[in-house]
């Protein structure tokens, strides 16, 4: 047998003797063969971070050549034998140049933190490859789909789509109408051009090869037929078969690594699919990809001639439909159907559905000499959890079933036999996620007069036990009932419900919602099958039929339209307004760019991280002895190693850096040691040290807080009026709750630090922060060193969103005192798993509103509590909590109004910044109270937002002046230019004329106050060098994470000099030593503080100029620079600080009152062509020649809107700054903000309301820029921020166990919006002619504001939702919790005979309980809610 495995990387070729067993491809590229372009940033397929492409002489396919896109994380290293592997680096880099994919990347602006780009740009490599020939529409939606394990936490996917159309078609914008090959198209498409790695001929010949690789801690072993695999697993019984290793991977990368791995990806034997079609047999070989299955489906499907509705119910068309969203396109590249049967797992696709089929499983084993083999019904495959009727010396060979081929059987003749199968799954993301419920069904009927006679009956279901169920009660219950009689949907729905049950302690929650989903999906079934056969059943809103769309699935999506945009392009400058691409967009796209990850350790000392298990718990022991044992093991460094002080925190030191022995832990994941050792896996392996005591009394959400009284500090208030009298004046009070859950930061790139020991007390921290001076401080506080001996450097982030901005700071202070321990670097990260529990996360909120309002619609008065979650410690959560009680208004000027927020303790992970920083959660419930009064006022939503938005001139509840407000204008903008009226009349026809799927429409407004509220914190740095050569050097204090930050300090700079951009060098490492006590790049002021710094750094640089200009006029700025460097002129400049200016801002001219109520908005008059779109993306400017001989500078002007200086000091402070007041003669004294962001939204959606499913139809988003610096930028921020937001809004929930541990602490639980959760149609407006003389250049902030965009989702949602209740005779509801998911969505649209029978279910076990007197009911019988609230 072969010991060595032999592979190409790229274009070298690697030969390795008895290579590692226990390693990925992913792991094993980065740290042995030191190619860091591929990221990990989940290590178990769910992210496509890692993506590299697999090319090889397919051995299943006669040697064919194939290039297969993978999860490298899931990929063995000892499985590449024979192939070739390409990663980011065999494209194209800087010295070599860039591939086609990466520059129309960089040129598209699809690359932000870029920590997703180079795993993206290979998916779309292999995707090419494959499609590189037919017609073009086609290629472009085979290769989108190839997208859907590939996430992006920063771009919102659009730019991303948009460089695949580019690269597909040559444009991004001029989709074709049909999928004719024109010529034109052919020539505009840059497919061709994209050429396959070369394969060397030696390969082919070593899939011929058994291997077998031996190494200390295991054998991996692969044969190459049957019966060695038989002899293998009978000397090795139980030994994993490896065939995609999408299972057995993840043990590994676990560290649960077996002795042997047997591979039988080689075994001819076990590989294909069979059609008998004498005996309407189909054979599936147990080594079939999931990707196979899929095409065999599809090919069977396009093989036949019917159409497509004819298919519909065909077993060809269900496997379609189950392989179609199985998984992810990289995982079904590799997983196998006989893994997933094997595997046995309660949540698998495969088996609902091949048990539907009455699949048999043929299995095989060697017993003595003689091969045994026997069939097993899959029906009676299950055991037990993950347990199979699957001997462990057993090979699961075959899996046959009955095939009869994707016919139609109608119409049917009398008598005559006819099959309709039909399965579906539900998820929270509709792509690459594991179901919550699945079902799978199958009816045989004859026809008999006229009705259906039920011959045959199969009933699975998937996620609704510890293992995959049949009904086999319901099905008999079927046999022989005719479907056209109207009692058999009853009994076969009052029977599943008693068949199909869950207790309500069951691992996932949902329970309420899975019971009603394995009802609902036989529901569906049955309606379409009603319709096909002509049996008429009462629908909704007296509808007897369903439209085509809605029998199985949300209609089919549509191809997303090309993005919109709209937008000015300055004309007073040069470089500044510039759609340039961001600075490091070419390394980024070529893998070279370097993140902390990625930087080489000098040697040893990388660590292991210990957490504690408990949330509320004594330390009463670590002992170190077993670990320190373990070979490779340095040290445990605890509060002992503490020189300095323990407790850390950023307002106050609330936190410890590590919890002693004696001590409480305050959560699960808080930090008890760092375990050091020579490699991570060592440390991992070695961690379990503590023992605890539990101590009761932990609280959890906010509703448990408050009852427990855990407040910290006093309330924070902000009142205006005498909101008792406006409320007793008001003609109506509406009441409500919103609860908001939280949202899990998910940057791909998660905390790190590199902690190196210098001489003495110094101490240099390499680090992923948003705020160096933080971890400088709190490294030197726990060090016991002065802040002078720390330096911390950030070069870049591989995404924040606020998850850097304080968190970061820990680990700083926990590895170094781990290095100081050492006297050695050490690196300390943590897993993508301990990040997400350990960072805290959006805090969730409860917020109670009372409104007032006369019987116009006017609002008159509004109260708002608010509470919210902080989490163990303070952090920043005060500043989230103000933030949050003066975004309560939203963008509705009410008279009396009083906003009361309370921080409430709960033993779970301090929660921290995140995008919005309270904003958003305020403004929703605002915008909820809004839908109230409309519902209860009769007033149309648009209309009564439009009504009451605040006029310039009217004060905040603050009392801050709104010197420009420009709401009514941006909502009327958006009710013209949608088509607001068109559209609503449109969605009440599709809402009369559809049963099962709504729409709904809904529409708010943004203000976002800019500045930090902590008013020191609002001061920039920079550090400005010009040198001899004319070019220019800036350092500032802000951190880049994908927003462009740098690019647009760039630009300011290159404006301020007037120079072209490539005579200005951004230092691209934010260092203490450079700029010291900056802030956190955060509250979006990145551009705003030190872009400003930087401005006036310039001048004062050109100020000292000027004399040398006069005297010499003509010169390039480098002969200036020359000329004053010889006059010892200082060329070197901080920013120049700004004195406060206290003056209040004038008051504008009283507001003319809002009209009582308006005019209802006209319909358009007929729907006007679209406003042509600005070229959809911006391109970059073309590029300046190579090196253009340094231009004049301008003469030094002021800048725009920016007072001279006034005296030299060195930084940037922001004016006119204080707590916002009135004076006593009722005059606006300071402000709280010193601007504001605004924007409008209106989002169209489109409901599934038997599952909960949602698409975003539209969405049509306006924002505030001010005059952008960069409007790709700019657009950029928008799109991802919006997705991200209907992430929050709808998606993304953290959920914890009630014993404080996070169960979505993985990709495979916690799901960001994909590639599909795009909305249909993106529209984006940059607010035209606004100016802003408070910010640079006159821009305004753009991180963290359009993240509420999002939130017009949820009322567009409550809109569609509230159609099918009125429709169903329910009383519509006003929102009140996010996110609003799939459960949430289902169960409030209820008022279907599913939700009945359930409902009528717990009504009779209540009384049950009730009658058996028993107290509160036992585990497993509680009733559970409707569905479940968010975890607040
Ligand atoms: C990111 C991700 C997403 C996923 N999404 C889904 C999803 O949407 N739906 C779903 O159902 N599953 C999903 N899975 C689970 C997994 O992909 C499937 O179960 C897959 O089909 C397993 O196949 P495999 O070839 O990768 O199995 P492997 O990991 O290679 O093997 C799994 C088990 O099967 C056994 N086995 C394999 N072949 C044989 C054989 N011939 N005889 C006997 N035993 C055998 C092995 O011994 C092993 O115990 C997902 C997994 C990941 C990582
Ligand atoms: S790191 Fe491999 S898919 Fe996420
Ligand atoms: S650019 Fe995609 S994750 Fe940041």
């Amino acid at each position: 047998m072969e010991d060595t495995l032999v592979f190409y990387l790229n274009k070298q070729r690697i030969a390795i003797q008895n290579p590692r067993t226990d390693v990925n491809l992913a792991t094993w590229i980065r740290q042995e063969a030191h190619l860091t372009g591929l990221k990990i940033a989940c290590a178990e397929g769910g992210c496509g971070a890692c993506t590299v492409m697999l090319s090889y002489h397919d051995p299943m396919h006669n040697s064919k050549i194939v290039h297969k896109a993978v999860a490298a994380c899931l990929i063995p290293l000892c499985s590449v034998d024979g192939m070739v592997v390409t990663t980011i680096e065999g494209l194209g880099s800087q010295r070599a140049g860039l591939h086609v994919l990466q520059e129309t990347f960089v040129k598209n602006h699809a690359t932000q933190c870029g920590m997703c780009t180079p795993g993206m740009i290979i998916e779309l490599y292999a995707a090419c490859l494959n499609n590189q020939f037919g017609p073009c529409l086609k290629a472009l939606s085979e290769i989108e789909e190839c997208f859907d394990g590939n996430l992006c936490r920063c771009t919102g996917y659009t730019s991303i789509r948009d460089s695949v159309r580019e690269i597909v078609l040559g444009s991004s914008q001029n989709l074709p109408e049909t999928d004719e090959v024109t010529p034109d198209l052919c020539k505009r498409s840059l497919l061709a051009k994209i050429t396959p790695p070369d394969v060397p001929a030696e390969l082919e010949a070593r899939h011929r090869l058994q291997l077998c690789f031996a190494t200390p801690t295991g054998r991996w072993i692969r044969p190459t037929s049957l019966a060695e695999v038989l002899a293998l697993r009978a000397a090795h019984p139980g030994a994993p078969l490896v065939a995609g290793n999408s299972e057995v991977g993840l043990l590994v990368n676990h560290g649960q690594q077996p002795a042997v791995q047997i591979a039988v990806t080689h075994v001819g034997e076990l590989h294909g699919i069979e059609v008998d079609a004498a005996r309407g047999q189909v054979t599936i070989r147990p080594g079939t990809t999931i990707a196979e299955l899929q095409e065999f489906a599809l090919g069977q499907l396009r093989a036949s001639h019917q159409d497509k509705a004819a298919l519909k119910y065909t077993r060809a068309q269900t496997m379609f439909n189950m392989t179609k969203y199985f998984a992810s396109h990289n995982v079904r590249n590799v997983a196998t159907v006989g893994g997933n049967v094997c595997n046995g797992s309660p949540v698998s696709d495969m088996l609902p559905m091949l048990m539907s089929f009455d699949t048999l499983a043929e299995c095989t084993s060697k017993v003595g000499e003689e091969v045994v083999r026997r069939t097993v019904p899959l029906r009676e495959w299950m055991k037990g959890y993950r347990k199979t009727a699957l001997a462990p010396t057993e090979v699961l060979t075959a899996l046959r079933f009955d095939f009869p081929g994707p016919q139609s059987h109608l119409p049917a003749a009398e008598g005559a036999p006819i099959e309709f199968c039909w399965a579906q799954k539900q998820t929270r993301r509709r792509e690459d996620d594991i179901a919550l419920v699945s079902g799978a069904m199958r009816l045989r009927m004859q026809r008999q007069g006229a009705g259906w006679v039920v011959r045959e009956a199969r009933l699975c279901f998937g996620s609704m036990s510890f293992m995959t169920l049949s009904a086999p009660r319901t099905e008999e219950c079927l046999v022989g009932r005719d479907l056209a009689d109207p009692a058999t949907l009853e009994a076969v729905l009052a029977s599943l419900r008693d068949e199909i049950r869950l207790a309500s302690d069951a691992p996932g929650g949902m329970i309420r919602y899975r019971r009603v989903m394995a009802l609902t999906f036989f529901y569906k079934f049955y309606c379409a099958l009603a319709q096909r056969l002509g049996i008429r059943v009462p629908l909704f809103g007296g509808r007897a039929e369903l439209r085509p769309e809605e029998e199985l699935y949300l209609s089919e999506p549509e191809r997303p339209q090309p993005s919109q945009t709209h937008f000015d392009i300055r004309t007073d400058t040069a470089t500044v307004g510039q759609p340039l691409p961001i600075l490091s967009g070419t390394v980024q796209a070529t893998g070279e760019a370097k993140y902390v990850s990625d930087v080489a350790m000098p040697y040893d000392g990388t660590y292991g991280v210990l957490f504690s298990t408990k949330a509320h718990a004594k330390v009463l022991r670590i002992d170190a002895t077993a670990a320190l044992a373990v070979p490779g093991v340095v040290t445990l460094a605890t509060r002992e190693d503490v020189r300095g002080a323990n407790c850390i925190g950023t307002a106050v030191h609330d936190e410890e850096c590590f919890v002693p022995v004696g001590g409480l832990t305050p959560h699960v994941g808080a930090p008890l040691g760092v375990l050091v050792a020579r490699t991570e896996e060592i440390a991992r392996r070695a961690v379990k040290l503590v023992d605890y005591e539990e101590v009761p009394g932990a609280v959890y959400t906010i509703d448990e807080g408050i009852a427990a009284g855990k407040f910290i500090e006093q309330p924070f208030v902000q009142q205006r009026g005498d909101v008792e009298k406006g409320m007793a004046e008001s003609a109506h009070l509406v009441e409500g709750v919103v609860y908001e859950g939280g949202q899990i930061h998910f940057a791909f790139e998660p905390n790190i630090t590199i902690a190196s020991p210098g001489e003495g007390d110094a101490m240099e921290i390499l680090t992923a922060t948003q705020n160096v001076s933080l971890s400088q401080r709190l490294v030197a506080h726990v060090c016991g060193c002065r802040i002078s001996d720390v330096v911390v450097r950030t070069r870049r982030l591989g995404g924040a969103f606020g998850s850097k901005e304080t968190r970061a700071a820990w680990l700083a202070c926990a590895c170094a005192v781990a290095a100081r321990k050492v006297g050695s670097p050490v690196r300390l990260t943590v897993s993508r798993e301990e990040d997400m529990l350990t960072v805290g996360h959006r805090s969730p909120f409860k917020i109670h509103y009372k409104i007032g309002f006369m019987a116009d619609g006017r609002l008159h008065a509004a109260e708002f509590k608010v509470f919210q979650n902080v989490g163990c410690s303070m952090d920043c959560s005060f500043g989230i909590l103000k933030r949050a009680v003066n975004h309560c208004d939203g963008v509705y000027y009410v008279p009396h109004i009083r906003a009361t927020g309370r921080m409430v303790f709960a033993n779970r992970p301090t929660n921290t910044a995140f995008r919005g920083f309270g904003g958003p959660e305020a403004m929703l419930a605002m915008e909820c109270a809004m839908y109230a009064v409309a519902e209860r006022a009769g007033i149309d939503q648009a209309q009564l937002r439009l009504m009451n938005a605040y006029r310039p001139g009217q004060l905040t509840h603050y009392h801050q002046l709104l010197e420009t407000a420009p709401f009514v204008p941006m909502f009327e903008r958006l009710i013209r230019d949608t088509h607001y009226a068109d559209r609503k009349a449109a969605i009440e026809r599709f809402n009369a004329e559809h049963a099962f799927i709504k729409r709904g429409i809904g529409m708010v407004g943004l203000k976002y106050g800019c500045s930090f509220e902590s008013f020191f914190m609002n001061q920039g740095q920079s550090l400005v060098h010009l040198q001899q050569d004319g070019t220019v050097q800036v350092c500032h204090g802000g951190t880049e994470m994908g927003q462009g930050l740098h690019l647009k300090i760039a630009q300011i700079a290159a404006e301020a000099f007037g120079v072209p951009l490539d005579r200005v060098a951004v230092v691209q490492e934010t260092c203490t030593l450079q700029c010291a006590n900056t802030q956190p790049t955060a509250a979006s002021s990145g551009t705003d503080l030190n872009g400003m710094a930087v401005l006036q750094a310039c001048e004062a640089i050109k100020a000292r100029l000027e004399p040398i200009m006069k005297e010499a006029p003509g010169k390039t700025l480098a002969d200036y620079a020359k000329m004053a460097y010889m006059r010892r002129i200082d060329l070197s400049a901080h920013g120049s600080a700004r004195p406060p200016q206290p003056a209040a801002p004038a008051r504008p001219s009283p507001p003319q009152p809002a009209p009582a109520r308006p005019s209802p908005p006209q319909p358009a008059p007929a729907r006007p062509s679209p406003p042509q779109p600005a070229p959809a993306r911006p391109s970059p400017p073309q590029p300046a020649p190579a090196r253009p001989s340094p231009p004049q500078p301008s003469p030094p002007q002021p800048a725009p809107a920016q007072p001279a200086p006034a005296r030299p000091p060195f930084y940037y402070a922001t004016p006119e700054l204080g707590e916002a007041g009135v004076s006593p003669s009722g005059e606006p004294t300071q402000r709280l903000f010193s601007y504001f962001a605004f924007g409008a939204s209106m989002t169209e959606v489109e409901v599934d309301t038997l599952t909960g499913d949602y698409r975003v139809l539209q969405a049509d988003l306006i924002e505030d820029v001010g005059r952008s610096i960069n409007p790709a930028i700019d657009l950029g921020q928008i799109e991802g921020a919006y997705l991200q937001g209907l992430g929050l809004y709808t998606m993304e929930e953290p959920v914890w166990h009630p014993s404080g541990r996070l169960i979505t602490n993985s990709p495979s639980w916690y799901k960001i919006p994909g590639w599909t959760d795009q909305p249909h149609a993106l529209r984006v407006t940059l607010l035209p002619n606004s100016a802003n003389p408070k910010a640079v250049y006159s821009s305004k902030a753009i991180g963290e504001p359009p993240l509420f965009l999002a939130s017009s989702a949820v009322m567009a949602l409550m809109d569609a939702i509230n159609a099918a209740r009125k429709q169903r005779g329910l009383e519509a509801q006003a929102p009140y919790w996010t996110p609003l998911t799939c459960e949430r969505i289902r169960m409030l649209c209820a008022g279907d005979p599913c939700v009945a029978a359930i409902d009528e279910a717990y009504a009779r076990q209540a009384q049950e309980q009730l009658a058996a007197g028993k107290g509160p009911a036992a585990a497993g019988e509680a009733i559970p809610p409707t569905f479940e609230l968010p975890n607040q």
